[in-house]
């Protein structure tokens, strides 16, 4: 009897746990929901700037993008790498050479993969570069996907979709030319072949051997033949001259990364680029997108002829990381954190930053002093502006950057807060790194307002250099659709909002 009553006893208890934790699990996913949708409404409302009508005498902004293009062929990741059945050893000490057999590319695939980092590498070998495509376009013809593909041509497009008014330089296939809007301006002449990269696309938990993804991204093979080249310098040269363009957008310098050039030519393919830069008058703004290098010499290239005559940078979680170890530490990082806290984001960008105008104050002839960067991350927009300096609308710059984060992802331009959820927590500090700005401030993210923005300032030899921060939430996409060319949508649309 009493055992019984026992059970009884016991079973209304459990039913009664079980009806509690429904209950707060749907309070909790409503309260989410909340936040969300507050959080959506107010960047929303920022997204738009005011730029004046035509009686106020406004013109659309003019953009100038190079370098290059190619034929984007998107594939499922863990389909198209089988994990090797022998259970190969993975040598990580390698990662960062060339990918010269099926052995590397299986290494580095697994790396980049198991940390969730974006990542752009050449295959050398021509003959495994041709087996993954017929792979793909026989074994997986029902899956994939050809599209437009390239940083500039990307850029070009959100900047048209924009509202600007848009030249690209790139060399293009006539088929290929059909996949870009005819309102685009472009130079370059007309190649037979594209060249062709492969974005291996993985989602959030996806598994492959041992490997679990943390977050959704791709691993991004390709063998190209014309882009390392940048040909496209020379046919921007003219264009530029008669366009006058208020901002020169440097992209796809990365695709030089580990190809095999004879002596001196990467040398002075990176000179013509500068002399691009330095060509241009002070009203054109000079943007320079960063990407996934993994070769220190060409780093340091860049470190030589782009940097110092780029206005601004824009780059996501891994490439700050692996910039600043460059510039601090002259060596390349490997993937690291994908999804970093805010406050060590800010201060890998104050590092950078200080390292920039310390070799810019030392010696500024022809050069330009960097007044603007932008890192993206999966759980945040983060936008430094100097003060008095050409870039406006810094808060609604990272709202519409953490806006178009998630339509890209998601594939939607419709944002519905159920297909979103927040990474970031309700407040922040500023800094883990008292050394560079002093004692960290805690900043809370206010629901209706949610870009918080802030002033610092730091000494660089002997001048005060004034800054703003401003810093978004993205409302993250639940089910990635697509990971590739996100920071190109989200660089362009946070700057056509600043000129
Ligand atoms: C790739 O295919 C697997 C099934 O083999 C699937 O579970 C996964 O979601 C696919 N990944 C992408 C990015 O489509
Ligand atoms: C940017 O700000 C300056 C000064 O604050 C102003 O004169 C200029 O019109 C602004 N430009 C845009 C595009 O909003
Ligand atoms: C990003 O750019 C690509 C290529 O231009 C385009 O297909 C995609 O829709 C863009 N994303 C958004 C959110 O517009």
């Amino acid at each position: 009897m009493t055992s019984l009553k026992c059970i009884s006893v016991m079973t209304t208890c459990s039913v009664f746990g079980a009806l509690l934790a429904i209950i707060f699990q749907a309070l909790w996913t409503l309260n989410q929901l909340n936040t969300v949708t507050l959080i959506l409404t107010g960047l929303l409302a920022l997204e738009n700037v005011h730029r004046g009508g035509i009686n106020e005498g406004y013109e659309k902004p003019k953009v100038a993008v190079g370098y290059g293009g190619c034929a984007d062929l998107v594939v499922n990741a863990t389909q198209l790498l089988s994990y090797p059945e022998d259970g190969v050893s993975f040598e990580k000490d390698e990662l960062l050479s060339e990918i010269t057999d099926e052995k590397k590319l299986i290494d580095n695939f697994a790396h980049y993969f198991e940390n969730g980092a974006a990542s752009e590498r050449f295959i050398s070998d021509d003959k495994l570069f041709k087996r993954l495509l017929t792979k793909a376009k026989t074994k997986l013809k029902d899956s994939i996907r050809w599209t437009l593909g390239g940083n500039a041509p990307m850029m070009g497009v959100r900047f048209l979709k924009e509202g600007a008014d848009v030249l690209l330089a790139t060399r293009m296939s006539e088929k290929l030319r059909k996949h870009l809007p005819t309102e685009i301006q472009l130079v370059g002449d007309v190649i037979d072949e594209d060249d062709i990269h492969m974005i291996l696309e993985y989602k959030t938990g996806e598994t492959w051997g041992p490997f679990t993804a943390p977050r959704a991204n791709r691993f991004i093979v390709h063998n190209d033949h014309r882009n390392p080249f940048l040909q496209a310098v020379e046919w921007l040269e003219d264009a530029l001259k008669n366009f006058q363009p208020r901002l020169l957008v440097v992209s796809g310098i990365q695709m030089m990364d580990t190809f095999k050039f004879e002596p001196g030519v990467r040398e002075a393919r990176i000179e013509k680029v500068k002399e691009q830069m330095i060509a241009q008058p002070r009203n054109t703004l000079i943007h320079f997108e960063m990407a996934s290098y993994v070769e220190k010499d060409l780093l340091s290239l860049i470190e030589k002829n782009i940097l110092p005559y780029t206005d601004s940078i824009g780059m996501n979680e891994q490439e700050v990381a692996n910039l600043n170890r460059k510039l601090s530490k002259d060596t390349v990082a490997s993937a690291t954190d994908s999804n970093p806290r805010v406050a060590h984001t800010l201060d890998l960008m104050r590092e950078v930053f200080v390292n920039l105008r310390s070799s810019y104050a030392s010696n500024s002839k022809n050069k330009r002093p960097l007044t603007r960067m932008h890192v993206h991350t999966l759980a945040y927009q983060v936008i430094l502006i100097v003060k008095g300096s050409q870039w406006n609308n810094t808060k609604n710059a990272a709202a519409k950057a953490a806006l178009t984060a998630h339509r890209h992802v998601c594939a939607n331009e419709v944002i519905n807060p159920e297909s979103a959820m927040l990474i970031l927590d309700s407040s922040f500090a500023t800094t883990v790194n008292e050394l560079i700005v002093g004692k960290p401030q805690r900043i809370k993210i206010e629901q209706k307002d949610p870009v918080s923005c802030w002033s610092e300032s730091v000494k660089v030899q002997s001048q005060i250099i004034e800054y703003e921060i401003c810093v978004a939430p993205v409302l993250v996409c639940r089910d990635a659709k697509q990971t590739a060319g996100a920071g190109d949508n989200i660089s362009a649309s946070g700057l056509v909002v600043q000129i």
